[in-house]
């Protein structure tokens, strides 16, 4: 069993899509939910699966940036997957789990990334760029905003779209299945640096 972390901000559909996804059942077990926000919708989902869930800031109850480490080693973590999560992942956890943190953006990476780039904001510079593409990435994490070396990309026609919503709902749909099949890959250990690239074994 792959043991994993999710550290999320928002209302936690990628959560519910590996929660919810029949292939990663027998692979992967979430043991907690980590997230920069008091509440979110993602932590209503972590509860109802009666997953452990911690805020990371300061003030009582919340984990301190400078003790997460501490505590994310004490879950004898596999992998941390960031799906949604906000905020930068301090340098100290960057290095232990160096090619175990992943994260999913919603765009094609390099284009439309970076400090900044998160939610809408993606979808409204794709849709004013007026590309014709866009789709989902999934990358490794390092000390720099969607900065890591790219793991799998999946793209989506967005010619006919009249609206940064519409190109949401269809990356959003592409996240929902690209992301659960690289945790997958990663469960059956298919995932290989070789000369400097990332691969995917089939
Ligand atoms: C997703 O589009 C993800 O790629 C981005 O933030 C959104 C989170 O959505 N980084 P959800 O919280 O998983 O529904």
């Amino acid at each position: 069993m792959l043991r994993i972390a999710v550290f999320v901000s928002g209302r936690g559909s990628n959560l519910k899509a590996i929660l919810n996804h029949p292939e990663l059942s027998n692979l992967i077990k979430i043991v907690a939910v980590f997230s920069d926000k008091t509440e979110c919708g993602a932590f209503d989902i972590a509860r109802s699966y009666s997953i452990e869930t911690h805020v990371i800031g300061k003030g009582e109850n919340k984990i301190d940036q400078s003790d997460l480490l501490k505590v994310l080693k004490n879950y004898n973590l596999n992998l941390i997957v960031l799906a949604g999560y906000l905020k930068l992942i301090p340098i100290d956890v960057v290095k232990y789990f160096e090619n175990r943190i992943i994260n999913i953006h919603p765009a094609l990476l390099p284009s439309f990334g970076g400090k900044g780039m998160y939610g809408m904001k993606v979808h409204d510079a794709v849709f004013n760029s007026s590309a014709k593409v866009s789709g989902a990435t999934v990358h490794f994490v390092d000390a720099e905003y969607d900065k890591g070396k790219i793991i799998a990309q999946r793209c989506v026609d967005i010619s006919d779209v009249s609206s940064p919503e519409d190109i949401a709902e269809r990356v959003l749909k592409i996240e929902h299945q690209l992301l659960p099949e690289v945790i997958k890959a990663f469960a059956e250990n298919r995932v290989k640096i070789v000369d400097n690239r990332v691969v995917i074994k089939t």
